[in-house]
């Protein structure tokens, strides 16, 4: 059994020059990268990705950072049904100024807004979320 999850390496990290080092870090855990892409999410999809935070008062703030520069929008693939929360224990808690060391919010970041990388956060996002950004992938 293999599940996939989608990873995205947010603006923030693309401009820093991290988004070999957060894609490195999951591959080292034993992920396997099955699409990798960079773009410029537009307003759009940035929308239907964001959906559920859609009427948060950081909603705005979330959608202009996220498409402000090019992200690199990936998807990987693990054994177990559990893909989505290995990432996202990998990636360490929303806040990289708490988040602990050795996680890549934890080693890489400071700020809340840009915390570098988004995971899915369940097995049903996981596959909305590789629908919005890779619809054709087999
Ligand atoms: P993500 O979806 O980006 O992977 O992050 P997450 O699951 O760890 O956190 P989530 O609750 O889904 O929030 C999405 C993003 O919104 C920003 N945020 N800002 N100003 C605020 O209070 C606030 N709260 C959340 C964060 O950048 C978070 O990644
Ligand atoms: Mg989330």
């Amino acid at each position: 059994m293999s599940s996939r999850t989608l990873v995205i390496c947010k603006p923030d990290a693309v401009e820093r020059g991290l988004s070999g080092e957060v894609l490195a870090r999951l591959e080292r855990k034993g992920l396997k990268l099955v699409a990798a892409e960079l773009r410029s999410i537009d307003e759009a999809t940035a929308g239907r990705h964001y959906e559920e935070h859609k009427d948060k008062p950081f909603y705005g703030e979330l959608v202009s950072f996220i498409t402000r520069s090019p992200a690199l929008v990936a998807v990987v693939e693990g054994p177990g049904d559990n893909t989505w929360e290995v990432v996202r224990t990998v990636m360490g808690p929303t806040n990289p100024a708490t988040a602990p060391p050795g996680t890549i919010r934890g080693d890489l970041g400071i700020l809340l807004t840009e915390n570098l990388v988004h995971g899915s956060d369940s097995a049903d996002s996981a596959a909305r979320e590789i629908g919005i950004f890779f619809p054709d992938l087999p």
